[in-house]
């Protein structure tokens, strides 16, 4: 059954895509598709070979998330703040409707940062509502995504619609620490309803990234060799140990070190930001893939709450904004 409505979190290391029916997580990566791949194209385990069949009649093919990590040549976002003008931008959100079955005309909903909110919020919806193709996915039939209607929220305001044990009322705190990004929101809640009080609301420029690049750094110290930050996941997948050349070499160290570096690094500036309100939060919550990956940050409140599905929780709550509005209509 094809799906009217989605929520697409395009974020710079994974897009989460979720409908009523399902979900997709998708490293973001693309690149362009080469015929010498002996990856089993089927599976979606390995990633995706998307074909775009623009109106003009001209198609192109992509290999997306793992297959495009496999292939060496997969380019990530760029550290531009405007990131639906990369082009992976579109070809990401094409792929993830595909994949979620979305019928033409489907309402999208989507997020932006609160400190980006009021500016890009129409030119967001206008770039969406022209982003369309005929898309296939692993070569599945060529199906055209298009979207009638598109609704942009802001991101950790979504998130907290998830939060479990909400207080009725008062200041909360969301803090989602992301790849590149680490957006914090503080949100008055009055009669269960959450609004983010603006100037409290920011970005800290940085993330799991910092964790991956310092890796990156000491696995060249170490080996003398280079390593892409796009592959620094699957070093880490061992436990933090790997083995190389017979010699093990144990990151778990340097790890520590890096993660507490990051987190102390967050909490000081939400704080600096937040200054004597900081004493006014009821609760602080965690969302983003880098909640679990930083858990020295769950000291930062005495009351502080990992989101359950804290990685997908902005897309689960921009889709719990979308149902809400198409059920108003
Ligand atoms: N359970 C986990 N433990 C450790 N790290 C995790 C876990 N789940 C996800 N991550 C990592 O957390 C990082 C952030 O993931 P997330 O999907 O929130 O980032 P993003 O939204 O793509 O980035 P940004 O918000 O900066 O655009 C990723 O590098 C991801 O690999
Ligand atoms: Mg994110």
């Amino acid at each position: 059954m094809l799906t009217k409505i989605l929520a697409i979190d395009v974020g710079y290391s994974h897009v989460k895509a979720v409908s009523t029916e399902s979900r997709i997580l998708i490293p973001s990566i693309v690149s362009p598709y080469q015929e010498m791949v002996l990856a089993d194209l089927s599976s979606t385990d390995t990633g995706h070979l998307v074909k775009v069949k623009k109106v003009d009649g001209t198609t192109i093919i992509y290999f997306v998330g793992e297959l495009a990590v496999k292939e060496g040549r997969g380019a990530t976002f760029t550290l531009d703040r405007q990131k639906h003008k990369h082009p992976n931008h579109d070809i990401l959100v094409l792929t993830a409707s595909r994949i979620l079955e979305a019928q033409p005309g489907s309402t999208l909903g989507v997020g932006l940062p609160v400190a980006y909110y009021r500016t890009q919020r129409e030119e967001l919806i206008q770039h969406l509502m022209g982003v369309h193709g005929d898309i296939s996915v692993n070569d599945s039939i060529l199906r055209r995504i298009s979207f009638g209607k598109v609704i942009v929220y802001p991101q950790g305001a979504a998130a907290l619609i998830t939060a479990p044990g909400l207080p009725q009322n008062g200041l909360v705190l969301l803090v989602d620490v992301g790849y590149k990004t680490t957006d914090y929101i503080v949100a008055e809640v009055v009669g269960g309803k959450v609004r983010p009080v603006s100037n409290l609301c920011g970005s800290v420029e940085t993330g799991i990234y910092a964790v991956h690049e310092t890796i990156a750094l000491e696995y060249q110290n170490q080996t003398g060799m280079p390593l892409s930050v796009v592959n620094v996941p699957q070093v880490l997948s061992e436990e933090g140990k790997i083995i190389h050349y017979g010699r093990e070499i144990d990151f778990n160290l340097t790890l520590e070190k890096i993660k507490t570096e990051i987190a102390m690094n967050i909490v000081d500036q939400v704080t600096a930001r937040l200054g004597e309100r900081m004493a006014f939060v009821r609760k602080a919550y965690l969302a983003g893939g880098g909640a679990k990956c930083l858990p020295v940050l769950s000291s930062m409140f005495p009351v502080t709450t990992i989101l359950p599905n804290a990685q997908w929780a902005n897309a689960e709550g921009i889709l719990a904004v979308v149902k809400q509005t198409e059920e108003a209509l």
